[in-house]
């Protein structure tokens, strides 16, 4: 109770408006002056029980502080503009904010996702844009000549030896198994690169999210179930989701995940292509020589990766048919994500 009556007062001084010699002398008998507001305050603190007195006391004296300070600020400002009393201005109120900013769509995805996920002990791990051959490429399992490698058509900052722009958030895998011991549970957020002819459906910077889980026992199981909780979180729980059969250089066995889509429940619509389901990412086991690449024990231990894109997670929650809108800064583009 009488702590709301403190932080009232301090809010009154705040928004107390002076705009000439008069109302600065208002101010100061108000909350200065002999029989000041917080005279009152002051002398409840006998009332206050003992164990309290010590923040109730530093409480008012916080606000007759901000008092002193405004009184002090605005005498002398108002001292200053004695000749041009008009445009006196009262420095100390607060500022109204307007134009605050949004979100970005893609931050919004990355931060539902990394809360999902830690909600089940994962951590977010980094890793570089500008990386090696080894941690993009080889490591992965794509040697030099494998025709997985002409899949992705990269950016090179140099051959010989290979310096690329990441064409995944793959590196991170090797990076962190390098580095840590199991049991890993990261998830990794980051921007990506492929040298793609720019379109409403493709960009050549984009951003993914990798999953990583390696422990002792872990199976496909694990994985479905894990991808089901994904889907569920995201999407709803009467969300299901199926995986295809498919190739990856670093997961054996490699699946692709669908989820049912969300915006007709599986009856077929213009989304999900009249299919019933929609693709969200790429999965599976992780392979063993990756693991024995990273110096783990793959008699020991066993895991599996998860890989998605952001973009097309974003343009699908939000129904965005341009991908070229995500970086192009359009004001009008991105007020719709005020209040999300
Ligand atoms: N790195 C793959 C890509 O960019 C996506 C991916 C697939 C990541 C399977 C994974 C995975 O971790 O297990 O197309």
């Amino acid at each position: 109770m009488q702590y709301e009556g403190i932080d009232n007062i301090k809010t009154e001084i705040e928004n107390y408006l002076i705009t000439d010699a008069e109302t600065l002398e208002q101010f100061r008998i108000q909350y200065l002056g002999t029989k000041n507001v917080l005279k009152d305050l002051f002398t409840a603190i006998k009332d206050i029980p003992n164990e309290n007195k010590k923040e109730y006391g530093q409480k008012i004296n916080a606000v007759k502080q901000l008092a002193e300070e405004k009184f002090a600020l605005l005498q002398l400002q108002f001292q200053n503009n004695k000749a041009d009393k008009k445009h006196f201005v009262d420095t100390t109120l607060p500022v109204a904010i307007k134009n605050q900013g949004a979100k970005h769509p893609i931050t919004l995805i990355r931060e539902e996702l990394v809360t999902i996920f830690s909600k089940i002990g994962y951590l977010v791990a980094e890793g570089p844009e500008i990386e090696t051959d080894w941690y993009n490429f080889t490591a992965l399992g794509i040697p030099e000549d494998h025709p997985a490698k002409d899949m992705q058509d990269t950016f090179y900052i140099q051959t010989n030896p290979d310096i690329v722009l990441r064409t995944h958030t793959s590196n991170v895998q090797i990076r962190v198994m390098e580095n840590q011991n199991p049991p890993i549970r990261i998830i990794a957020p980051g921007r990506t690169y492929r040298n793609e002819t720019i379109s409403a459906r493709a960009h050549c910077v984009f951003h993914q999210i990798e999953l990583l889980y390696i422990d002792e026992g872990v199976s496909m199981a694990d994985l479905k179930q894990t991808l089901l909780y994904l889907a569920q979180e995201l999407f709803g729980t009467e969300t299901q989701i199926r995986l295809r059969p498919s190739y990856f250089p670093f997961t054996e066995p490699s699946a692709e995940l669908d989820v049912s889509c969300f915006i007709c429940g599986g009856s077929g619509c213009a989304v999900c292509k009249y299919t019933g389901w929609v693709e969200i990412g790429g999965a599976g086991m992780v392979d063993p020589l990756v693991l024995e690449n990273c110096k783990i024990d793959s008699e020991k231990y066993t895991g599996f990766a998860f890989g998605m894109g952001l973009e097309r997670m974003a343009m699908l929650k939000y129904r965005i048919n341009d991908i070229r809108l995500m970086s192009e800064n359009d004001f009008r583009f991105l007020k719709q994500f005020e209040n999300s």
